[in-house]
């Protein structure tokens, strides 16, 4: 049995709260923190967000609570910290409990800046601890299928790619830290890292960037599109959170290969469609669950086993952050961002 403490019980606590509880098995919740009490007593898992949590009834009595993160970090207990605080607070966050001794999962975007982010992983090599981020779609079978799809080299190389994540704007965060770009990257780091992420994950760093956002006013990006430079693929992105409320949020992609296309959209049922340059169109075969369920059974199974083989490392979970800021970069200055 592998135990895990769980930092930040709100919107994605929750959800990372209702997989150790109801769905994966070998794992115990040895501890909770929040410094919102509430947070620390709910009776269900009911969360908001835009991803719905299966909003069942739980019973938390058995399980220490601390509003002090320290403090838990103390008094130990537990295996591995899983870190579902807000983004500003995570390399602080992770970097406290390697130097106590545990192994830390964490949340994307792994930091809030790619100093931050460099300053985790200085302490994971330092420590040697396992440590891996909540890049949830390096293990969400559509996405997972796809990469499998295109890597078997059936329909041909890739020739053209798109992806799209579109949402709301969220105001289900704790005094809305998330719509302070200092805080959380805004859109442009918070939600559009998932593509980035699953972009290089798929074909590997682009030479260069090209950027435009829709700035707010404290001038963070809360939409952002970008074109990457593949010498041999076409490969776009763009993602934000300025839909109106009544549209919910919806990802999106699209892969023109040589020999077929495949189109995701998590809209529509089946999920990913193939259609082939040969014979019928035909629905993916998936497998049950999400991302979440996936990286954090991929996680446990690495404490349980004391060695790290999971497709989120530390490195990677930098690179993405620092392409997120060169789009950033990109954005702003209205110019080209060589990588
Ligand atoms: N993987 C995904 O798809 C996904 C989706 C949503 C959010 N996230 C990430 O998860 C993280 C948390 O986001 P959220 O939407 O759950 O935010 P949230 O505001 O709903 O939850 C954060 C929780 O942390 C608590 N908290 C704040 N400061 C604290 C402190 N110093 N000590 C202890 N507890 C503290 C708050 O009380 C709150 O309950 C963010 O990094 C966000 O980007 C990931």
């Amino acid at each position: 049995m592998v135990k895990v403490a769980l930092a930040g019980l709100g919107f994605m606590g929750k959800m990372h709260l209702g997989i150790y509880l109801n769905k994966l098995e070998g794992v115990e919740v040895a501890a909770l923190c929040d410094v919102n009490n509430g947070a620390l007593n709910i009776k269900s898992l009911d969360a908001g967000g835009n991803i719905e949590t299966d909003g069942a009834e739980i019973d938390l009595s058995g399980i220490r609570k601390y509003p002090d993160y320290k403090e838990m970090l103390k008094d130990g207990g537990f295996d591995f910290v899983d870190i579902c605080l807000p983004t500003y607070l995570h390399a602080d966050a992770a970097v406290d409990a390697m130097d106590a001794g545990f192994h830390v999962f964490c949340e994307k975007p792994m930091a809030i800046s790619v100093k931050e982010a460099e300053r985790i992983v200085d302490k994971v090599h330092e420590t040697g601890k396992l440590f891996s981020v909540g890049q949830c779609l390096r293990y969400w079978p559509a996405y997972t299928e796809i990469k499998r799809l295109i890597d078997s080299g059936k329909y041909g190389k890739v020739r053209y790619a798109e992806f799209a994540r579109f949402s709301m704007t969220p105001t289900w965060t704790r005094d809305n830290w998330i719509l302070d770009g200092r805080l959380s990257g805004n859109a442009a780091l918070d939600l559009h890292i998932h593509d980035v992420d699953m972009i290089l994950f798929l074909f590997g760093k682009p030479e260069g960037l090209k950027s435009n956002g829709i700035a707010e006013k404290d001038g963070s990006i809360s939409h952002i599109t970008t074109l990457y430079q593949y010498r041999d693929k076409v490969v776009t992105s763009s993602g934000g959170w300025i839909c109106s409320g009544s549209f919910g949020f919806n990802m999106r992609a699209m892969y023109i290969l040589e020999k077929a296309t495949v189109e995701l959209d998590f809209s529509r049922n089946p999920v990913v469609m193939v259609y082939p340059g040969e014979g019928e169109k035909y629905p993916l075969p998936l497998a049950e669950g999400d991302g979440y369920y996936y990286e954090l059974r991929n996680f446990a199974e690495n404490v349980a086993a004391g060695s790290f083989s999971g497709t989120v490392t530390p490195e990677s979970a930098l690179e993405s952050v620092r392409v997120c800021f060169a789009e950033i970069d990109s954005a702003k200055r209205n110019k080209e961002t060589r990588i």
